[in-house]
């Protein structure tokens, strides 16, 4: 008797439970419907479609077929994408905290899992106070005289008119800059050994992830091991010499967290290595996009140079520094540089993971998927950008409408380094207009990624100081400025 009890109670009990489960489970199912899209073949899904193509023709495709808001499955993660700046707004901004970071495991080993961006809470939060107190506008604008040093020897190092690679030296000069503002003046030998093993960190980055001796992607892991013992031997002489800089190194360093615990070596090494990996190729692409977008646009070119060459005028022909009221004044190229930054979209999307079944306009965005941001879509839509294949820098005469415009992300996870890659970008393109003239070499219009887009080749392209004679540097007519 008491046996076919318990068994009663134990069927009611389980049911009870299942029933529940199930409820809890499926209540947002019942309510929402998964987004539309297809989510392609078994184990593959859409991957191969994505990647064989150039991928805004993907998400341009797919947006067209079936609205703002629409399901896929690639890199064997089921995903949903969202084309409109409502639904961006949502999971970057309003329901942040329903959606963390999500980036493959071996990207973060290479980086360092305790860079601020793989993190969302409180340890995120401090970590992003300290980085953007380093990256302020009060903290750069002690820097435009060391961005004009390196923009200056940058520039003067491709004079002459031979072939260079514009995204690979653009890369040299954003690296300068990041050390700058990250690490401060290091000593030579410590600045090339962090440049010769960030560089190969780089190159294996991209890679496929092995242990494998000899591939890029080890070789790779191991300069970042070398990355740590170097910032480990800079942090030690900082902390002998007593010396307390504002650099962001500095605020790592002096961060204490309630506890009065510091941070340790390992995790300060990561997030100097992670602001590095963000700094370097976003600002050396969108500087590249610049130089292509000045060239194919003669009128615009000139505009910008009248505006750069009367500042130029006012330093005594750069006899006097650029100041950074005069940084703060320059219309038209900070128009051109919104303008490229929109049409570029350095950052073209974003992933996050939902951490919670989330619904969205009706739509079921399952707990585990992935959620893109797709901010090219946006910047591209006619809707909020008529005409968006136009280089048209008059369109931010008029401020865009409310979370249209998001080259440097939105919420608690946008770009903390905008206002430098700002400051680098007028600084250079000051410095550029006013000295020099160049030319792009082939007629290839197409973009390339790796990953961030760059134009085709990195843009090579010839540089010439305004007062060299044409006839030494055998320039055909029609590309002289
Ligand atoms: C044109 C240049 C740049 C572009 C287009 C750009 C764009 C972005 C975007 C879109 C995000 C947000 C990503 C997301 O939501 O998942 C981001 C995050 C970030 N950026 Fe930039 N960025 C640029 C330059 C820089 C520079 C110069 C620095 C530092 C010196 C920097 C440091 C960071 C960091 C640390 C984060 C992560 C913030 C966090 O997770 O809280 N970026 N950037």
């Amino acid at each position: 008797m008491v046996g076919s009890l318990v068994f009663v109670f134990i069927f009611l009990f389980s049911l009870t439970s299942y029933l529940s489960l199930r409820r809890g489970k499926r209540e947002p199912q019942r309510r929402a419907k998964l987004p539309p899209g297809s989510m392609g073949w078994p184990f593959i899904g859409e991957t191969l479609q994505l990647y064989s193509q150039d991928p805004n023709v993907f998400f341009a495709s797919k947006q067209k077929r079936y609205g703002e808001i629409f399901k896929t499955h690639i890199l064997g993660c089921p995903c949903v994408m969202l084309a409109s700046p409502e639904a961006a707004h949502f999971v970057l901004v309003t329901q942040s905290r329903l959606f963390k970071p999500t980036y493959p495991k071996s990207k973060e080993r290479l980086i360092g899992p305790s860079a601020l961006f793989y993190h969302q809470g409180d340890y995120h939060l401090r970590l992003r106070k300290l980085v953007k107190g380093s990256l302020s506008l009060n903290a750069i604008r002690n820097l435009v005289s060391h961005i004009e040093t390196a923009a200056d020897s940058a520039l003067d190092s491709w004079d002459g008119g031979r072939v260079i690679n514009t995204f690979q030296e653009m890369k040299k000069f954003s690296f300068e800059v990041g050390i700058l503002a990250i690490v401060g003046h290091l000593k030579d030998h410590y600045k090339e050994e962090l440049k010769k093993n960030y560089c190969i960190l780089d190159k294996g980055y991209n890679s496929f992830p092995t242990n494998i001796p000899g591939t890029p992607y080890k070789k790779a892991l191991l300069a970042r091991k070398r990355l740590s013992q170097i910032l480990s031997d800079i942090i030690r002489e900082r902390k002998e010499n007593g010396l307390v800089e504002k650099d962001l190194l500095g605020c790592l360093l002096n961060s204490k967290n309630e506890k009065g615990e510091a941070l340790t070596d390992d995790k300060i090494a990561d997030n100097i290595i992670g602001v590095l990996f963000a700094a370097q190729d976003t600002t050396a692409s969108a500087l590249t996009w610049i130089v292509k977008y000045l060239h194919d646009n003669p009128k615009l070119l000139e505009a910008v140079k009248a505006e750069q060459k009367a500042i130029h005028k006012l330093n005594e022909g750069g006899k006097q520094p650029l100041s950074w009221s005069q940084t703060r004044k320059m219309p038209v190229t900070t128009k051109v540089i919104l303008e490229s930054l929109r049409m570029a979209s350095i950052i073209s999307f974003t992933f996050r993971e939902a951490v919670a079944d989330v619904e969205y306009k009706g739509y079921l965005i399952p707990k585990g998927w992935k959620v893109m941001p797709l901010f090219r879509n946006i910047h591209h839509n006619p809707e909020f950008f008529p005409d968006p294949q136009k280089f048209d820098p008059s369109r931010f005469e008029v401020a865009p409408k409310p979370n249209t415009f998001t080259p440097f992300g939105s919420g608690v996870h946008s770009c903390p380094g905008n206002e430098l890659a700002k400051l680098e970008m007028l600084v250079m393109t000051h410095h550029l207009v006013s000295k020099f003239r160049w030319e792009v070499i082939g007629s290839e219009n197409g973009i390339q990624y790796g990953p961030f887009p760059i134009p085709q080749q990195g843009l090579p392209a010839r540089f010439w100081k305004e007062f060299t004679s044409r006839k030494e540097s055998r320039v055909p007519t029609h590309s002289r400025f």
